[in-house]
């Protein structure tokens, strides 16, 4: 038995400890905008937050987030108009769309860090973030679009 806040609503799961927050997310608590990529660790499709953090939700068991709190992409903003999220559509920067949803959720991240990345922060923070379509152009154009919403700037390319 675990219970966590998910998206800010606390939550409770009969699951083993071990199962890991992906499938729980998923299949248990039917929120399907995580995705799963490699299940190791090493592409970030399933990132979430944890404590306003990016994880790796595949490689992290349900047991370990215990009275704690869990973003997913279907809470990082009640109406889907996080700046970041705007900036996504502005830039159009999904292909397929599969690795969109962890990639925003590490941009997020990396917004907390690094309000105006640079090109080297971002590749820092963004690397484990894997995209087979090959759009990592205009993600990196949409996470300083985000950046300059949120900092009430333009952004000159
Ligand atoms: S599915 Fe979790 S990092 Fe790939
Ligand atoms: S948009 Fe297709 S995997 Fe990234």
């Amino acid at each position: 038995m675990s219970q966590f806040q998910l998206n800010g609503r606390p939550v409770t799961v009969d699951l083993d400890d071990d199962t890991p927050l992906l499938w729980v997310i998923r299949d248990t608590l039917k929120l399907t905008g995580t995705k799963f990529g490699c299940g190791i660790g090493m592409c970030g499709a399933c990132t979430v937050h944890l404590n306003g953090r990016a994880i790796r939700s595949c490689i992290t068991p349900v047991g370990a987030i215990a009275g704690q709190s869990i973003t997913t992409i279907e809470g990082l903003d009640p109406n889907g108009r996080h700046p970041l999220q705007k900036a996504w559509i502005a830039a159009q920067a999904p292909q397929c769309g599969y690795c969109q949803s962890g990639q925003i959720m590490q941009a997020a991240s990396l917004l907390k860090d690094f309000p105006n990345p640079s090109d080297a922060d971002i590749n820092a923070v963004m690397g484990g973030s894997l995209c087979r379509c090959m759009a990592y152009v205009r993600i990196r154009k949409a996470i300083k679009l985000a950046a300059a919403d949120l900092q009430g700037a333009t952004v000159h390319e």
